[in-house]
């Protein structure tokens, strides 16, 4: 008997995009917004940039397959899952909106892809708070659609998770 889930690319762009960005957040956080703006920080800076763009990326395939694929059987709460689906992918377009603005409005995109120096530091550009913010915001949703994922498989037993490629969900059981 086959499972009810998203489709492979869905899942497979769900987890990518995932991945990249809980590293992005963790790096971003830890490691990043430490460093003072020397030379030595440009790489860095250029990987956390490109995988960022990366994500920004994966999260338009995500709505365009979601548009076109039939849509999944409702789940108990559809509705805040819907609502609580796209505040996600919309903070997520606004760290790359946000980071790509800092990087135009501080000059440090010359610094990543020319010979010019980093800006003394970033903090004291709007785009910066915006994207420390966001970055907070995008952690608080993603631990509550976590909990949300965990209450579904083991309070409701709806096997939510199967969905998502993980174990699977005979129909029938929803
Ligand atoms: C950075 C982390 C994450 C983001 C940004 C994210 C985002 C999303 C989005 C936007 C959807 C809606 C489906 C789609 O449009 O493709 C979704 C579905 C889902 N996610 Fe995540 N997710 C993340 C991490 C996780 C983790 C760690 C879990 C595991 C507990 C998880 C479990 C699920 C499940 C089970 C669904 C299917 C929900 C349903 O069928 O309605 N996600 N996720
Ligand atoms: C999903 C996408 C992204 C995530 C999750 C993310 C996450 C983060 C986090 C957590 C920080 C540290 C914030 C803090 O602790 O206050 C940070 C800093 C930063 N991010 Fe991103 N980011 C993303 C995309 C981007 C993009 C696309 C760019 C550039 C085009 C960018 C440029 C920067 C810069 C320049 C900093 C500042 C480092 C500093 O203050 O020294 N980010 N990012």
């Amino acid at each position: 008997m086959s499972s009810i889930r998203y489709a492979k690319s869905q899942i497979a762009i769900h987890w990518l995009a995932a991945a990249l960005i809980i590293f992005l957040l963790v790096t971003g956080t830890l490691v990043l917004a430490d460093l003072p703006n020397t030379a030595e920080k440009i790489g860095n800076l250029r990987f956390h940039m490109i995988l960022g763009v990366l994500a920004g990326v994966l999260v338009i395939a995500r709505v365009i397959l979601r548009k076109r694929l039939p849509a999944l059987p409702a789940v108990h709460g559809e509705m805040f899952a819907r609502l609580g689906h796209m505040a996600l992918n919309l903070i997520i377009l606004l760290l790359v909106f946000s980071g790509a603005m800092l990087m135009l409005q501080s000059g440090a995109l010359d610094a990543l892809f020319g010979s010019a120096a980093l800006p003394a530091d970033f903090k004291e550009f709007t785009p910066r708070r915006i994207h420390g913010l966001a970055s907070r915001a995008a952690m608080a949703l993603i631990a509550l659609h976590v909990l949300a994922a965990l209450y579904h498989q083991f309070i409701v037993r709806d096997g939510l998770l199967a969905r998502m490629g993980i174990g699977s969900n005979k129909i029938g059981r929803q």
